[in-house]
């Protein structure tokens, strides 16, 4: 069997003309540009690229983008005191601060001073436990992005088994709560679960988010299921010649696309969802703020 590849690139493209479509809207009828501000402290290469590329992409599809690189030295008070400010700022519906953080900077704390309501990432503790007991939340936009794939693929997802393999704050905890709403039987493995690779053979969705590369192969796979593949991870490539590396995900793609039914690539799989979503959730948010009714689709 050969998996079908499930084409994130090309999904995120459908979803980002969607936003633009709404955005349009906005301003033509209400007078409303939606604007997202994008925090960066310090200057870790990765996260310069990807503040790079959300800067872009809000442009692109017609929202105000706002960009405060700061000092990796900057206190934590000043922090705060520009998150504060954000927060007050009718023209921002989205505040995303990008992570990780320099070490003297307390994240929770930090993410925890964002306005619930423009917290486009879903990481403050109140979007997290509206999430969990069912209520309208902003949903974290990694796990949001394959949801989106997931319901396409299959219509329905209820009473499917899932087994998320990894627990992070991030994507692992998140994805388990999206698809236990949509009524999928859950299993969260992680590093000490015993019998993993059994388990994971047992689901007819397998969400990889460990980030271990190539972790999961093919005789993790339950013939026919899906594998969504969250991992980006940089590998040594000597076939592209000395010192070249590529990327790929927590799964391996040649044995796990052997036996799936579908399958998420690297690059091109859920990475390129995760943008679109943080802008679906920029423009939601800004629904929410103007009493306007939030587009459907673009949300869990
Ligand atoms: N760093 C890596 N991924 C993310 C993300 O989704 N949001 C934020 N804020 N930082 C990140």
């Amino acid at each position: 069997m050969s998996a079908k590849i499930i084409d994130g690139k090309a999904f995120s493209a459908t979803v980002r003309a969607k936003v633009a479509g709404h955005v349009a809207r906005l301003k033509a009828e209400h007078g409303i540009t939606p604007g997202l501000a994008v925090v960066l402290v310090g200057e870790d290469p990765a996260s310069q690229v990807y503040v790079r590329s959300k800067g872009k992409m809000t442009v692109e599809v017609g929202m105000k983008s706002v960009e405060h690189k700061l000092d990796v030295e900057t206190s934590e008070a000043d922090l705060l005191a520009l998150i504060k400010t954000l927060n007050a700022d009718a023209s921002i519906h989205g505040i995303l601060v990008q992570l990780p953080l320099p070490d003297h900077l307390n994240e929770d704390l930090v993410i925890n001073s964002i306005d619930p309501a423009k917290d486009v990432d879903g990481f403050h503790i109140s979007n997290v436990g509206l999430l969990a007991t069912g209520q309208k939340a902003m949903v974290p936009c990694t796990p949001l992005g394959c949801l989106m794939m997931l319901r396409d693929h299959h219509g329905s997802l209820s009473g499917l088994n899932a087994v998320v393999v990894g627990r992070s704050n991030i994507v692992g905890k998140p994805m388990a709560q999206l698809l236990l709403r949509d009524s999928c039987t859950v299993t969260i493995a992680h590093s000490r679960t015993k019998d993993i690779q059994d388990l994971c053979r047992g689901a007819d969705i397998l969400v990889a988010a460990v980030g271990r590369a190539q972790m999961i192969t093919g005789d993790w796979v339950k013939p026919g299921a899906t594998v969504i593949d969250v991992g980006i991870n940089r590998i040594d490539a000597p076939e592209k010649g000395e010192g070249k590396t590529r990327l790929v995900g927590d799964v391996d793609f040649a044995s796990a696309s052997a036996v799936a039914g579908a399958i998420t690539p690297v690059p091109g799989g859920v990475g390129p969802m995760t943008i679109a979503c943080l802008l679906a959730n920029t423009v939601t948010a800004c629904c929410r703020a103007n009493n306007i009714a939030e587009p459907e689709g673009l949300t869990a």
